[in-house]
Formats: structure tokens, C-alpha cells, sequence
């Protein structure tokens, strides 16, 4: 059946894999991406999309309130899937105060449009960092659904914050929503601010490695169209009010992450350069997905040492992507695609 799907933050990382993934497993969807564009978002992400009669792009502030009704009144989504974020975890240190406007304002304001236009389904994309962290010495514990919320930086706060006001639009209004709370993703299109693509690229121009503090600190890291996969299972499915941690089981050190890439790049080890630890610096993550495997039959495909393989190989091959961000060029994009329009 034809579905009519609204992904906000779809020029973002995750987002725009996620827009590509739904394309290409739903060809009679129609999927409407919603972005504003910060230094995040990059048109020129969603090049082969917007080739695609089935995509169409909207320049929109989840925050907008007349904008985003006006929108989803004349498109009349029935599904609405947020990414939109600020998402880097030193930037909410430096600026907290935008994380707190599109984060939780832009999602409280997104949910109340969809409430007064009665839009059938609204999917929050979260993140395992509102569960705070684990110790590095207690490989049994594991985040379940049921940790407590335990945020420790403003990024994972407002994200903190933004799944509450869900959970809560559930329980007052019977608002039709879930949220998923997945691991770090890697993978295409993976902006060089954050561990792995910053330190592809930095090997490859044989610039430092920064790594923070002792860089023990451990991710549990998936592979982002195994992330994809599972949100798409979850909107498919019919229960409502539900949080699903997305993780594969894959826990690694940002140490050996580094060392795994400069080994693939053949680069050598006195790259790494050891800087002062991030404030707040969480310690462990690691993902429980017994529930959505029970439930809705997810299991993660892609191996890290495949994942990591096939995500040094798309940057090898897509420098013009990565340069023009670098460049800062990308910025012009959107006025070279929509600037006369
Ligand atoms: P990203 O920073 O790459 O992309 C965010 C996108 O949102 C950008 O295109 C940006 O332009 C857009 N955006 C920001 N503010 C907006 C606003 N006010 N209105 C409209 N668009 C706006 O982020 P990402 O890594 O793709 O993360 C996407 C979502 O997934 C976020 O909600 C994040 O919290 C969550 N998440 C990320 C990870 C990860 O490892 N990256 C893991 C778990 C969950
Ligand atoms: P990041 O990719 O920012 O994701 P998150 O903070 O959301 O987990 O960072 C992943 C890990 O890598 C985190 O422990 C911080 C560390 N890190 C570095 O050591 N050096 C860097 O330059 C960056 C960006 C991150």
C-alpha cells in the first residue's frame, strides 16, 4: 500500500540513509524530507534522491510551527519519522542552548501538529546516551528499555527530554508514537566532526588523530542501515508507546577504533595524538536489543569488520563529498539547487 512518509533531518547522516534505504524498499512510498539545513545538512546528500519522483525536498525549521502545518495539511503524511537534531555531543557542550530549542521545542512543536492534524503515526529516533553510562568494569551490565534516564551531557539531556514529552504525549493525548534508541551508527555520509569519519579523513591527509583522554572509552557501534532497518520495522508495526533499544552487540574501544583505521589506511601509529578528555565524558555503551529481536524479528547484518571496511572504502571513493564539507562549499549547494526556484 502506498504510504506517504515525512523524515525530518533527512540531509543529516542517518536521515538521508534512511531516505535512500525507504526508496529503495518501498518504491510506491512517497517520502517528503524536512530539513533546515544547518552546517549539518548537506543537499548534495540527497543528489540521487532527488532524481527520484517519490522524494521531494522541503527547507523547514522543525520549530516552524505554521511552516511544518501548512505542510503536513496539503501532504497529509502517515508517517512522521524525526532525526532532526543538533547531534554532536562537544558542540552541546560549547552551545547548549540550540540543543534545547530544536531537540525538545522542535519535537514538542512537530508533535503538535501532528496532533491537531491527526496524523496517524509520529517515530522519535533517540539515542542509548539518554541511559547515561556504564562502567568499563562491569562487561555484564547492558542498557535495557528499563534503565533509568540518566543523561550526562546537554546533548543527551535534550534528547532526555524530548523522549519524555513523547512518552508523555502517549500517555495524555494517546498520541500514536514510539521511539527507538539505537547505538552509535557509522556508515556513508557520516559527517567529519564525529570518531570514525574525522579520523578517515585526518589519516588520509596525515594529520593528527585526536583522541580523547585514555581513549578507553567504549561505543557499542552499528551499522547505519542495520539502524535504518529496524526503524523501518517499527513504524510497520502496529504497537504504540513503545521504546526499542537498536544495538548489535558491538562494543569497541575509540583506541582500538583508531588503530583499526590507521591499520586499513596503512598509516602509521605515531599519528594518534592523545588530547585533553571531553567534560562529562561518558565511559561505556552498550545496547540490550533482546526486546526488538523478540518482538519485531531485528537482528543486525552487517559485521563491524565488513561495516568498517565498506565505510573506509565510500570515503576513499567519495572525496568530493567530504572535501566540499571541509570546504565549507556545501554550504552553497542548496542555492545552487534551489536558488532560483
Ligand atoms: P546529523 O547531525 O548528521 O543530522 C541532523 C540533521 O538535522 C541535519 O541534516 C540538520 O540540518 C537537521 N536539523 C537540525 N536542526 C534542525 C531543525 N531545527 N529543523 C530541521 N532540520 C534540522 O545527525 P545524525 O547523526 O544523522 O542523527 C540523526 C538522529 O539520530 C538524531 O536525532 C540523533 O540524536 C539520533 N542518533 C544518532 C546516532 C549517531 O550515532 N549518529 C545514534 C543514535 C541516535
Ligand atoms: P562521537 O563520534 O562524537 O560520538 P558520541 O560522543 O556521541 O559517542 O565520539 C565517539 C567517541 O570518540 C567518544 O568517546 C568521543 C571520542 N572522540 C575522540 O576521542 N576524538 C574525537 O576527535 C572525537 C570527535 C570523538
Amino acid at each position: 500500500m502506498e504510504k506517504t512518509i515525512v523524515v525530518t533531518g533527512g540531509a543529516g547522516f542517518i536521515g538521508s540513509n534512511f531516505i535512500y534505504y525507504m526508496l529503495n524498499k518501498h518504491p510506491y512510498y512517497k517520502i517528503i524530507c524536512v530539513d533546515c539545513l544547518t552546517y549539518a545538512g548537506n543537499l548534495s546528500t540527497l543528489k540521487k534522491a532527488l532524481e527520484n519522483p517519490n522524494f521531494r525536498f522541503e527547507k523547514l525549521n522543525i520549530c516552524d510551527y505554521e511552516g511544518i502545518k501548512k505542510l503536513f495539511k496539503e501532504a497529509k503524511p502517515d508517517i512522521v519519522v524525526n532525526f532532526a537534531a543538533e547531534s554532536h555531543v562537544d558542540r552541546s557542550i560549547k552551545t547548549p542552548e540550540i540543543f534545547v530549542d530544536t531537540n525538545i521545542k522542535g519535537t514538542q512543536n512537530l508533535m503538535d501538529v501532528c496532533r491537531e492534524l491527526e496524523i496517524p503515526r509520529f517515530h522519535q529516533v533517540s539515542t542509548d546516551e539518554v541511559y547515561g553510562d556504564l562502567p568499563l568494569d562491569r562487561p555484564d551490565l547492558f542498557f535495557t528499555e528499563k534503565t533509568p534516564i540518566h543523561a550526562s551531557s546537554p546533548y543527551s539531556a535534550s534528547k532526555a527530554g524530548a523522549d519524555l514529552l513523547v512518552l508523555a504525549y502517549h500517555r495524555t493525548y494517546n498520541f500514536p508514537a514510539t521511539i527507538s534508541r539505537c547505538s552509535n551508527n557509522y556508515g556513508p555520509y557520516h559527517f567529519p566532526e564525529k570518531l570514525i569519519p574525522l579520523m578517515i579523513i585526518n589519516a588520509l591527509h596525515n594529520k593528527p588523530l585526536p583522541v580523547y583522554g585514555d581513549g578507553l572509552n567504549v561505543r557499542d557501534w552499528l551499522y547505519v542501515e542495520d539502524h535504518c532497518k529496524a526503524i523501518d520495522m517499527i513504524i510497520h508495526d502496529e504497537h504504540l508507546g513503545e521504546v526499542y533499544n537498536v544495538g548489535g552487540h558491538n562494543e569497541m574501544s575509540n583506541i582500538d577504533i583508531v588503530k583499526l583505521i590507521l591499520k586499513k589506511l596503512k598509516k602509521p601509529e605515531s599519528l594518534i595524538t592523545f588530547v585533553e578528555d571531553r567534560k562529562g565524558h561518558d565511559r561505556r555503551y552498550a545496547i540490550d536489543p533482546t526486546k526488538i529481536k523478540e518482538q519485531l524479528g531485528w537482528y543486525p547484518e552487517t559485521k563491524f569488520a565488513d561495516g568498517i571496511e565498506k565505510t573506509i572504502k565510500w570515503y576513499l571513493a567519495h572525496e568530493d563529498w567530504w572535501k566540499e564539507i571541509i570546504s565549507g562549499d556545501y554550504k552553497n549547494y542548496y542555492e545552487k539547487m534551489y536558488g532560483a526556484k
